[in-house]
């Protein structure tokens, strides 16, 4: 399907206000649209500024932001002062937060009263969870509560032990299963569904068949909209996932600048006259 690009509606358009759930869902087969993950009030503000309709602040956090290795160990104490640290530096942009590794699974009303903190706590507009059939009755007691959910089918790092490692997710006769997953999930009432390291046939598939947008990460080009790891996409991670490019190089930025700081410091050119008070 040919997605027409002069009806803006999302990306950079005109809204004076945030972006809510009913404009995510107006855009589908409309518009193709980018997410951004942040964490922190800088670049959350510049990529509001942007014109990017939705960020997330995501549990990729740990390993982007916090130190950590993988997504397994973050907190909801850790992640809800970034998601309200987003909120307060954004005006525009839908703000989501994830709910990390042992927030909800146990119970829909375990995963009720995560949700309900990061709402009232970050001010964020929605939550994301990991999985399909498994948190099928999680989702439903979310919207049932009138609390936006984003899905996430395919690969789910917070599973990155099952799944035996970041590995590509629905290839062969398990697509047929990932469909009846993103099935479950829009049925469940999510309002839009991650698709993460899937076939690029398959994520076009499941995007024709379901009514809520897509959010693609290394599942083709055919997504309702796509998302990435801001540091991937600006060159500030290390090593960067296959599924990500980097746009920029700000690590090589960075180093220059910092080096060049410290060459001034010892050799006096820092301060100058022009940063010093008499
Ligand atoms: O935490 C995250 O950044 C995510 C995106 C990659 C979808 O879940």
């Amino acid at each position: 399907m040919e997605k027409a690009t002069s009806s803006v509606a999302l990306y950079g358009g005109a809204f004076h206000r945030r972006i809510t759930v009913r404009d995510i869902q107006r855009a589908k087969s409309v518009e193709r649209w980018p997410m951004l993950t942040a964490y922190e009030q800088y670049t959350a503000g510049i990529f509001d500024q942007c014109g990017i309709p939705v960020l997330l602040v995501g549990d990729s956090a740990a390993s982007n932001f916090l130190g950590y290795e993988n997504t397994i160990p973050v907190t909801v104490d850790e992640l809800i002062p970034l998601a309200r640290a987003v909120v307060r530096s954004t005006e525009r942009a839908m703000i989501i937060a994830d709910m990390p590794f042992g927030s909800y699974e146990s119970s829909p009303e375990q995963a009720l009263a995560t949700a309900v903190r990061f709402m009232k706590e970050s001010g964020v507009q929605g939550v994301k969870l990991e999985g399909g059939e498994r948190v099928l009755p999680h989702i439903r007691t979310l919207v049932a509560a009138g609390i936006p959910v984003m899905g996430h089918v395919g690969l789910t790092p917070q599973s990155l032990h099952t799944l035996g490692g970041y590995r590509v997710q629905g290839r062969g006769e398990a697509g047929a299963q990932l469909i009846e997953s993103a099935l479950a999930v829009q049925e469940a009432g999510a309002f839009a569904l991650v698709l993460e390291l899937i076939p690029a046939e398959l994520a076009t598939q499941i995007t024709s068949t379901i009514t809520i947008p897509t959010i693609g990460i290394g599942a083709g080009n055919q997504c309702d909209a796509q998302v990435l790891v801001w540091s991937d996409l600006m060159g500030l991670t290390e090593k960067p996932p296959k599924l990500a490019k980097a746009y920029r190089n700000l690590r090589a930025e960075i180093t220059a600048g910092v080096q060049e700081w410290a060459r001034d410091v010892a050799s006096g050119a820092f301060p100058s006259e022009a940063e010093s008070f008499h």
